[in-house]
């Protein structure tokens, strides 16, 4: 077994404990050099341990998405998915789209569009390039190394997000999930989601997080029919609960976006 060091998380420590507005008045204070060990400590306690093999595997993983060598699925091509699919795509990135109502994945086979915003002829261009295959199979997700979930989750009674669409999502993920995948949840929730409700769906499959697959979340911020800014101009939030999710996810949404306009929390 070989500790590797998360550079990532390394300079992030750094650039927060330097320009921290937060730490302004106690950086240079005992209490600010206190803070910095303790951060520190918990991001080697985060770093991930692997085998030699394992650790190859996640690189290898990495230097496919800096040659945008890997498919990413996305599930759901609504509002979100589609744009997000053909962004994608758009990029030369092969782009798989999933949706569980077939006549969506029809009409985008026959490029159609049913969505104001979004022409046919952008749809019918993508196919054209070969970068865009639909689905309407979900075993089809065992070819991807990504997948991107963007279903609905809109406000149930009591205003509160209904997580019923997500859940059924994740449960058809966990049966076609493959290690050495990263699964990215997409749609508006709450904090906490991705770590009590998708993981422990995921783990069905006999699989961990961070250890066999990857887990992170990146709200999407899409403002349908803006045309002042589009999917890939929106600079994209990412979070995950582990070193090496963080690590993947920020290389691979800074990669599709082409740009390093990308936070991380
Ligand atoms: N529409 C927006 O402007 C906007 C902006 C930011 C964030 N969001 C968030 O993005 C998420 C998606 O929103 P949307 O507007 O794209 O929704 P949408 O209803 O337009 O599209 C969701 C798609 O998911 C598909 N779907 C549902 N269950 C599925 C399953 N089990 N497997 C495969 N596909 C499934 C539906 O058929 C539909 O095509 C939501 O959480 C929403 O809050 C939306």
């Amino acid at each position: 077994m070989s500790q590797q060091f998360s550079s990532l998380k390394f300079w992030s420590i750094v650039r927060w404990w330097l320009f921290s507005p937060w730490l302004a008045r106690t950086r240079w204070s005992r209490q600010g050099w206190y803070d910095a060990w303790e951060c520190w400590k918990a991001v080697m306690a985060s770093s991930n341990v692997g085998t030699e093999g394992e650790i190859a595997g996640w690189r290898d993983f990495m230097r496919r998405i800096q040659d945008c060598d890997v498919v990413v699925a996305v599930i759901g091509l609504g509002y979100v998915g589609l744009p997000l699919a053909l962004t994608i795509a758009e990029r030369g990135i092969k782009c798989i789209g999933y949706d569980i109502d077939a006549t969506k994945i029809s009409h985008l086979r026959n490029g159609a569009s049913y969505i104001d915003h979004i022409s046919a002829e952008r749809i019918q261009k993508t196919l054209c390039r070969g970068s865009f295959e639909l689905i309407d199979d979900v075993k089809g997700l065992a070819r991807s190394d990504a997948i991107l979930v963007c279903v609905p989750t809109p406000l149930d009674r009591s205003r509160q997000p209904d997580l019923s669409f997500v859940i059924n999502t994740m449960r058809e993920v966990a049966r076609h999930l493959k290690p050495g995948q990263l699964v990215v949840l997409e749609s508006t929730t709450y904090p906490g989601t991705t770590s009590d409700v998708v993981s422990p769906i995921l783990e069905e499959s006999g699989l961990t997080t961070g250890e066999d697959f990857l887990l992170a979340y990146s709200p999407e911020r899409e403002d349908p029919g803006n045309e002042s800014y589009t999917t890939g101009q929106i600079p994209k939030i990412v979070g995950a609960d582990d070193a090496r999710s963080l690590e993947i996810v920020t290389g691979a949404k800074g990669r599709a976006w082409g740009r390093g306009d990308l936070a991380w929390v």
